[in-house]
């Protein structure tokens, strides 16, 4: 193998990317780094065509794993954004990876929204992002297990944002949802429901002890919140507003903002306030131990009328028994 030796200082950064993320031919717009004996060097630069002979050294040299550097990281998140559905339909790359980069670029995608949420490519790109991600679903049981496998149980905004929209496309699936527009205005609604807390400080966000009646009443408006910012673009379509306002609606009508009765409630966000509820319960927070997946199905359950009986029904049902096996 040819390696020709960086030029780099010592502050560059560098980022790991999957090897099964980079396409063959193709002239990538960022520099690709290897890990020789602990020392990252240049493997192909970004003007030279990556080629399916670049590619087949470093497998035979059993490289799973390539480095970009950290300010390359925007380049290569548009890059891997435009060939996803290739990669997500490839079958010489296996399920779980396939389902890894599409959780690693859905993730920092709405990390991107939530520091701009009013910015309208921002949106397309969720857009675009949850038309791969509703067509991934419905390949089958296997690419959403994958994906549950490797669903983050650390809490943050963000990856909350992919699990909420990985339940929820999969939940409406299970309930005989099969419609590509229904799943994918479902799908958009999830991804952004929490865009609201874009506007919340991360002190409240984060708070360790429970919030005082000030911050409680800020939080609330989070629902509200995230329906004005994507109103500004308006760049969604019409449904999916519903269960951005309604996620925190409980059908016994103690939820907020408008204290809704079930029957008053969308068909989304009786879906996306399941999905929401049980990503909230199982992960991991500041303020909160995880609660395991079996005593969550059963918390949500004795709250008698909170939420919608067919709904959970069929969530239980896509969590187990395999899908609680790959918990
Ligand atoms: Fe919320
Ligand atoms: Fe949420």
């Amino acid at each position: 193998m040819t390696i020709q030796k960086t030029t780099t200082t010592t502050e560059q950064k560098f980022m790991p990317v999957q090897l099964d993320a980079i396409r063959v031919d193709s002239v990538l717009s960022f520099d690709v780094f290897i890990n020789v004996n602990n020392n990252l060097v240049l493997y192909r630069s970004a003007d030279l065509p990556f080629t399916e002979r670049t590619k087949q050294k470093l497998i035979e040299n059993n490289v799973d794993k390539v480095y970009i550097t950290t300010d390359s990281r925007e380049k290569y998140q548009s890059y891997i954004e435009k060939n996803l559905n290739k990669i997500l339909h490839d079958p010489k790359i296996a399920e779980e990876k396939r389902a890894g980069i599409l959780y690693e670029t859905s993730t920092n995608l709405v990390q991107d929204i939530l520091s701009r949420p009013t910015y309208g490519e921002n949106i397309k790109r969720s857009k675009d992002l949850v038309e791969n991600t509703v067509g991934y679903i419905l390949k089958g049981q296997e690419a959403f297990h994958s994906l549950l496998k490797i669903t983050s149980f650390d809490y943050y905004t963000y990856t909350h944002s992919v699990n909420v929209c990985t339940f929820s496309i999969a939940l409406a699936q299970q309930m005989g949802f099969y419609d590509q527009e229904f799943l994918f205005e479902l799908g958009v609604g999830a991804l952004l429901h929490d865009v609201g807390k874009s506007k919340i400080s991360e002190r409240i966000l984060n708070k360790r002890a429970a919030l005082n009646s000030i911050e409680l009443e800020i939080m609330k408006k989070h629902p509200k919140w995230g329906v004005d910012i994507l109103t500004e673009t308006d760049d969604i379509p019409e449904a999916s507003y519903y269960p951005i306002l309604q996620h925190h609606e409980r059908g016994d009508r103690s939820g907020y903002p408008n204290g809704l009765a079930l029957n008053e409630m969308h068909i989304f966000s009786k879906i996306v306030s399941i999905a929401d509820s049980f990503d909230a319960m199982t992960t991991e927070r500041v303020y909160q131990r995880a609660v395991d997946t079996f005593p969550a199905l059963k918390m949500m359950f004795t709250i008698n009328g909170a939420y919608d009986d067919i709904a959970l029904k069929a969530f239980v049902e896509l969590m187990g028994p395999k899908g609680l096996s790959a918990l």
